[in-house]
């Protein structure tokens, strides 16, 4: 039956079971649910009923996990009140006092979906670090190991919830970095899963999980190739395919690889490991998309833990949940990477210049109008959200440069829609799924979903072996030839019976993808893995590795900042993108507001301040300041999983770096009259202006407001403590990263610090490319999409020349 336009949501799809959680027994997941509880600890008056209700109830009698599941937080009546009141006289329209009052009182760990979020998190924690936390976990279950590292005799998991608070904000503080680091791993988890999945929240802030007067567009009916789907799965002959090129990774480097090759009259296959997900399916809900349109199930951490790395992996790659901010590559940076090295000089050449307009021209993306026209300055005026104002009138008033970031999305209509994080259903501009890949196939390419690409294929490898091609090593070796690529192997897994990805009845099949050149577009985080596993030796795989590094500062404001109204960024500032001469430093950009993704992060203090301060969602504005980072980390496959390991920390230059753009960041929202604004910075308090409720006090900007600038020494101070012995403090201090870049850097140095040559072609082999974010020589200083696409221009339509001249 067809429901009005107005009643139609996306038809989500479903997830697989969570994991059981078997990497622990019930002992050691009593403790870790216990610490989680202990983050958002249930917080009552002294006497209030819940407390004798509670103890009579009875924990469900399947219930394995025994922690103390019945005590409470308890404040004094009048304080408990008047924290009530103040969370209420934040809001313009406030929710009814016993709504907040039911929030304070949630206990997470009665939630089954909270503890479901926990494991499917947990899932992606590499194994190794799985163990040594469980081993934590029995230590803390014991007395004498309580005792060690709590100061009690009591065991963890029997302690009331306001002593296992206690305990968790001791940690933050504890000169034991090991200690430190599972206090703050345990606030993000919980703070996600809470996000994510507690109703309270939804009821006082409003949050839906689909914008207003959701509409699809059209979607593109993709036809993936199909396997054995009628022969029996025993069946474990190789599936053998043959085509022209095969390109592995549908993002937005293989994506626009994908459609000049095949319009130039290649064969073209692309492979993917992920799924595709109609208009029809988006946006997903926070819990559903995180896991199926991004790595690791939304859950990549660096070794540290201390930065999450977030990147695209479905149909589309990061194009189809980015952030619609489309930039091209700086001068600077352009000449930064042409510089020293003749067959880089293309880079500052009208060659690339005309792969950047192609690539533009495209997509429609048109972000800087010279002398616009009155409508046209009203209709950037009208694309703003409230941050985005915050930045650009501000900015004025401090003299920063600012800018507004043109969406023109939807056709010169503006794109305001703050779900696109979760997948965009308006398919309205053009990008990688929407349109590149779409013109691919007309052009007649082939494409695989759910195929993950073990290894390339060289000369003499089948791919019937299973396992890297460790035993065939292919040393490093300086020039442009050597083994020739001659397709990839991998294995396929099909949709279920239903056509989704959560059902147990799927075809598994090793697949041979033959051809005469391989293009590798797995995005920097798996590039060099997926070149490490076919037995390339040269040490430079995998280095070079830049995320431009996020802190996160949030405000809030008396008037409603309506956080999932218009584009995700609409402006940014640039004041402090050089710091350093050479280009380096952040550029001040609003962030998205999808709750779970902006308060993961959210440095916690205690159950009371986090659940206050997540209410106040609908008065929130969030910010990045994005790091062009010098300094660079790696990437490794981990030896058990085959998975990327991230390792990386901020060196100090680019935390000096990033803490500047966090100042700007909070002068402007001072400027703007925020009442509250907090650092993601590890132990800073909150900077608090009166709020209107409080007082009529003039809170009309001064410039030299000494409180304020005693909060931002504050600020600067506790960003860059570190004490080298004990790892620095700041090992609790969040970063995240959605660039991931330069892991298989391009250079014509021979291969001595790059992976690739100028063509894109890797270093001593023959037909063997890479096209994506990982061949950038060094960070792009703006986001990446369309330097990334400008670059699988330059080196696809190389290989198109060669194929030609063949
Ligand atoms: C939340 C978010 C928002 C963003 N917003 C913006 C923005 O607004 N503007 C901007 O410029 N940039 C943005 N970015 C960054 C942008 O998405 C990336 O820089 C860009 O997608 C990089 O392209 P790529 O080709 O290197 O890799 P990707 O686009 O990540 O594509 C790689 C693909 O390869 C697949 N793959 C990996 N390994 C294998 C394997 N072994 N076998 C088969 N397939 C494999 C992955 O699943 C993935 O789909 C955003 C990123 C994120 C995470
Ligand atoms: C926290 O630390 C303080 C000071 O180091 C100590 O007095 C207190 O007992 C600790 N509390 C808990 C719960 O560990
Ligand atoms: C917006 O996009 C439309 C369609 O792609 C184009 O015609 C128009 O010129 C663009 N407007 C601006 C301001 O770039
Ligand atoms: C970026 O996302 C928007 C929707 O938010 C989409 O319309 C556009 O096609 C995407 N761009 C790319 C390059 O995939
Ligand atoms: C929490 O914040 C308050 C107010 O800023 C501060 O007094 C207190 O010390 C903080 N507690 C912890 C554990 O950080």
């Amino acid at each position: 039956m067809a429901l009005p336009a107005t009643q139609m949501v996306p038809d989500t799809p479903k997830l697989a079971p969570a994991p059981l959680g078997d990497w622990w027994d019930d002992v050691q997941w009593a403790v870790a649910l216990s610490l989680l509880d202990a983050v958002l600890a249930p917080v009552v008056a002294t006497g209030d009923a819940r407390i004798e209700q509670q103890k009579k109830s009875k924990a469900a009698p399947d219930d394995r996990l025994q922690f103390d599941r019945s005590s409470f937080k308890t404040l004094p009546q009048a304080e408990f009140d008047a924290a009530v009141a103040r969370t209420r006289a934040a809001f313009v329209t406030p929710p009814d006092a016993s709504v907040i009052v039911e929030c304070l009182a949630d206990r997470a760990s009665d939630n089954p979906n909270f503890l479901m979020g926990i494991r499917r998190t947990l899932n992606g924690v590499p194994p190794k670090d799985k163990k040594v936390l469980g081993g934590l976990l029995t230590m803390l279950s014991g007395r004498v190991g309580a005792l060690a590292l709590t100061g009690y005799y009591m065991p963890v998991q029997n302690q009331p919830v306001d002593v296992r608070e206690k305990i968790l904000q001791n940690w933050s503080r504890s000169w034991m970095p090991t200690l430190r680091k599972v206090s703050r791993m345990f606030q993000t988890l919980a703070q996600t899963s809470w996000t994510m999945s507690n109703t309270k929240f939804r009821e006082v802030t409003g949050y839906t999980d689909f914008p207003k007067n959701w509409q699809p567009g059209p979607s593109f009916d993709y036809k993936f190739l199909q396997f054995g789907k009628d022969s029996t799965p025993a069946a474990a002959d190789l599936e053998t395919l043959d085509t022209d090129i095969v390109i592995v990774g549908s993002g937005c480097g293989g994506a626009v690889c994908a459609k000049i090759l095949a319009a130039a009259g290649h064969r073209v296959v692309v492979v993917e490991k992920a799924y595709h997900y109609p208009q029809s399916q988006l946006p997903m809900p926070q819990n559903e998309g995180s896991r199926l349109l991004y790595e690791n199930a939304g859950a990549l951490a660096t070794t540290d833990p201390a930065i999450s790395v977030l990147a695209g992996a479905c149909w589309g790659g990061g194009g189809t949940i980015n952030w619609s901010v489309s930039l091209r590559t700086p001068d600077k940076v352009r000449q930064e990477w042409a510089e020293g090295q003749p067959g880089m000089s293309f880079l500052t050449s009208p060659a690339f210049d005309a792969s950047m307009d192609r690539v533009c021209d495209f997509m429609g993306v048109n972000n800087v109008i010279e002398n616009p026209s009155p409508s046209t300055a009203a209709a950037v005026d009208d694309e703003q959200s409230h941050r985005g104002r915050v930045i650009l009138d501000n900015a004025i008033k401090l003299d920063f440069k600012a800018e507004a970031l043109l969406q023109n999305t939807s056709g010169g209509k503006p794109h305001d829609d703050g779900h696109c994080h979760l997948g965009c259903s308006s398919a309205e501009k053009k990008g990688t799924s929407v349109s590149w890949l779409p013109a691919a196939a007309e052009a007649g390419a082939q494409f695989i979903e759910g195929f993950h690409v073990e290894r390339v294929l060289f000369e003499g490898d089948d791919g019937t072996a299973i396992g890297g091609a460790t035993a065939s090593s292919i040393p490093h070796s300086t020039s442009d030839s050597g083994p020739k690529a001659v397709g990839v192997v991998g294995t396929w897994l099909s949709r279920d019976e239903n056509g989704g990805v959560a059902g147990e009845k799927r075809t598994k099949k090793r697949v041979v993808v033959k051809a005469k050149k391989v293009i590798v577009s797995c995005g920097s985080l798996w590039s060099p893995v997926v070149l490490k596993k076919s037995g390339l030796a040269n040490p430079q795989i995998g280095k070079n590795l830049h995320l431009h590094p996020c802190n996160f500062v949030n405000a809030y404001f008396d008037e409603e900042t309506k956080p999932m109204d218009k584009g995700i960024i609409t402006s940014i500032c640039t004041s402090f993108e050089d710091l350093d001469g050479q280009y380096h430093g952040p550029r001040i950009e609003s962030t998205c507001m999808v709750p779970y993704a902006i308060m993961t992060n959210l440095p916690w203090n205690s159950s009371l301040d986090f659940k206050t301060a997540a209410m106040r969602y609908q008065h929130m504005d969030g910010f990045i300041s994005l790091t062009r980072d010098r300094d660079s980390g790696c990437v490794f496959p981990d030896p058990i999983t085959g998975q990327p390991v991230v390792d990386y920390v901020p060196s100090a230059l680019d935390r000096e770096h990033a803490v500047e753009g966090v100042i700007g960041i909070a002068r402007l929202c001072h400027a703007a009259g925020a009442n509250e604004i907090r650092a993601y910075i590890a132990h800073t308090r909150p900077f608090t202006a009166a709020t209107k409720a409080d007082s009529n006090t003039n809170r009309d900007y001064k410039k030299d407001d000494p409180a304020f600038e005693a909060w931002v020494e504050e600020v600067r101070s506790a960003a860059l403590s570190a004490s080298p012995l004990w790892g620095g403090w700041n090992v609790a201090t969040p970063f995240a990263s959605a660039h991931q870049m330069g892991t298989c850097r391009m250079g014509d140095d021979s291969g001595q610090a790059s992976v690739v040559n100028p063509r894109g072609q890797v270093w001593g082999t023959q037909g063997l490319y890479v096209a994506d974010a990982s061949v950038f020589p060094s960070a792009s200083g703006v986001n990446p999409m369309v330097s990334t696409m400008a670059f699988a221009d330059w080196i696809a339509n190389g290989i198109v020349k060669e194929m030609s001249a063949n």
